[in-house]
Parts: structure tokens; sequence; C-alpha cells
């Protein structure tokens, strides 16, 4: 599913350089949950980033179903993007003048009532089925986070990202939001990879890649 392979990348600032992936490879199957591990500023964000096409790497390569994603030019890598991946982030990334369901439609932009009929049926799957027509700041940070997760799986994508998806939840309703992503993962078959620096979190997927000093240190 995901094949990374030797990725170097340095953020410059000034004449300061800083290396943040340091030679690092991975490999991710269709259908695993992982976790990437690591203490703030790790890297794990930019490995991420750098994973999903949205930050080029300086050397190296990441496959994802096959395709070298930076092989692609920027538009086709977007399409890519759009076609095969969803992402959910710490502070849910809802627009705040929009209703759940509208927030739930538009990463993909998808129209037609058919796309509408999906959406609704996410939002029931994920409790907020009377909560439609509801704002985010209606909504408790779990209830936020559960539009987030319609949203990111709006357009059916093969392979989810989340960066510390329950970084701003309680502990209980952390874990009801990983459950539930688990479960949406496992009926899809989709491949999902969450970045945590909450070793607890990590131990509840399939298996943990720990960032550090700019490589994967050890698998578990
Ligand atoms: N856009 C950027 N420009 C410069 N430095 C950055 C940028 N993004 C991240 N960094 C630096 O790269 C390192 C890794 O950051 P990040 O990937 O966010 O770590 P993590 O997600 O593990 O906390 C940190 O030292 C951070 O300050
Ligand atoms: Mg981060």
């Amino acid at each position: 599913m995901i094949k990374a392979e030797n990725l170097h990348l340095s953020y410059k600032i000034g004449k300061k350089s800083i290396k943040v992936l340091h030679g690092l490879s991975l490999h991710i199957r269709k259908g695993e949950k992982v976790f990437l591990c690591g203490p703030s500023g790790a890297g794990k964000t930019t490995l991420m980033y750098t994973l999903a096409g949205l930050e080029s790497p300086q050397e190296g390569s990441v496959l994802v179903n096959g395709q070298d994603i930076y092989a692609l030019g920027q538009s086709a890598r977007a399409r890519f993007r759009n076609k095969n991946m969803g992402f959910i982030f710490q502070n849910y990334m809802l627009m705040p003048e929009l209703t759940a369901l509208e927030n739930a439609s538009l990463a993909t932009a998808i129209r037609g009532t058919e796309a509408t009929a999906r959406v609704k049926a996410l939002l029931e799957r994920v409790g907020l089925g009377d909560r439609l027509d509801h704002l985010p700041n209606e909504l408790s940070g779990g209830e936020q986070q559960r539009v987030a997760i319609a949203r990111a799986l709006a357009h059916d994508p093969d392979l989810i990202f989340a960066d510390e998806p329950t970084g701003n939840l309680d502990s209980r309703n952390g874990r009801q939001i990983l459950d539930l992503l688990f479960d949406l993962a496992q009926e899809g078959g989709k491949t999902l990879v969450i970045v945590t620096h909450d070793p607890d979190v990590a131990k509840l997927g399939d298996r943990i890649l720990t960032i550090r000093d700019g490589v994967v240190e050890q698998e578990s």
C-alpha cells in the first residue's frame, strides 16, 4: 500500500537547516492500522505529509498503490491524493460557518443526491444522524471529530491519515473515536496511518513505527 525508501527531508530556515528525515524507509500493507509514534518534534507530522504527497522529500521515493507519487506533477499528485486519501487532524479543521452535513460533504466537493445520501449515511454511522444541520460550535469536541471522520471517508478513499486525532479529547472520548475509526477501516478494508505521541494509544493498532533521529527506530 505504502512503500517509502530512503527519505531525506530538511527544513531550511535562513542559513540553518533542520534535518528531519534521515534516510527513512518503511512499508505499510493494505488494511493495516499503523501508528507513527515518537516524541514531539521527532518528525511524525512531516513523515505523514511526506507519505501523503504534501511535503516533497529532497531524496527518496514514496510509492502508494504502486504509484511513485513524487514522479507525478503537482496537479496530478493532488488528484491522486483526492481520489485515494482522506485526512483527519487533531483540531478537527471544520469550517465554522458550515453545518455538519456541509462540512462532511466538503473535502471532495462531492455533489448530487447520491453523494448527499452517502454522506448522510456516514454521519448516521458515526452517531450524528440527528445533528446534520448543527454548526461545529454546537457540537462537542468528540462530535466534531466524528464529522471530520465522515468527511475523511466521504469519497471512499483506500488510505486514511490521522494526525493526533485524539489529542484534544479526554481519554474516554479519544478511545471512542479510535474504536470508531478502526471499525470503519475494518468494514471498508481501509489502511489507517495514525500519528500519536502517546505510547498507550499506539498500542491499540496492529503495528507501531517509532521515529527517532529521522529514521524508524523500531518496529513492534
Ligand atoms: N514548515 C516547517 N519549517 C521549518 N521547520 C519545521 C517545519 N515543520 C516542522 N519543522 C520542524 O521539523 C521538526 C519535526 O516537526 P514535526 O514533523 O512537526 O514533528 P512531530 O509531528 O513529531 O512533533 C521540528 O523540529 C519542527 O520544528
Ligand atoms: Mg506533529
